[in-house]
């Protein structure tokens, strides 16, 4: 299971899922609610941009979730979760959602560490630096950076 907001998904995801999708025979990639963000893209336009970009892996499906993550893991026999870690800052929360996860449910959380190419990149600032004009060609696919213009200027 690879969960995320993924709004939008960014080269620094689909780095880590490339490398989870080599390692498991399949990964699940699933678009959850976190309560602490307020998302530009609706969950259904997050899953078409997700089947997009992933669409050349095979053992790689997309889904999505309204409740607790360990309960879509449970109702679908998924026993390990992989996050990517981007750096220090990342850990403390990580580390606390991991725990509360095998507390609640049994299902292990795996850290894989990220591609340095991408430790500073994340979904947020991406849209930051793209709202102002800022060139963001390398951090996204070619149409999910499309698809990111097009949301900012209707906005
Ligand atoms: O991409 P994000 O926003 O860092 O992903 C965080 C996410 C969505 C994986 C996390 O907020 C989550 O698992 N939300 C689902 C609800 C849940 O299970 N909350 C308890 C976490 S211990």
């Amino acid at each position: 299971m690879c969960p995320g907001s993924y709004d939008p998904v960014t080269n620094g995801h689909l780095d880590i899922i490339e490398r989870a999708a080599k390692l498991f025979d399949e990964v699940v990639v699933a678009v959850l609610v976190n309560k602490n963000k307020k998302s530009l893209f609706t969950v259904e336009e997050r899953l078409d941009m997700l089947r997009e970009v992933t669409a050349q892996w095979p053992n790689v499906r997309i889904d999505s979730w309204h409740g607790l993550l360990v309960d879509y893991c449970r109702a679908n026999d998924i026993g390990a979760i992989v996050k990517g870690l981007r750096a220090v800052s990342d850990f403390d929360y990580e580390l606390q959602m991991a725990q509360m996860n095998q507390r609640l449910s049994g299902v292990e959380t795996l850290f894989m560490s990220t591609n340095p190419l991408y430790s500073f990149l994340a979904s947020s600032l991406v849209k930051e630096v793209a709202t102002y004009g800022g060139d963001v060609s390398n951090l996204l696919p070619p149409k999910i950076e499309q698809r990111l213009r097009e949301r900012l200027t209707e906005n």
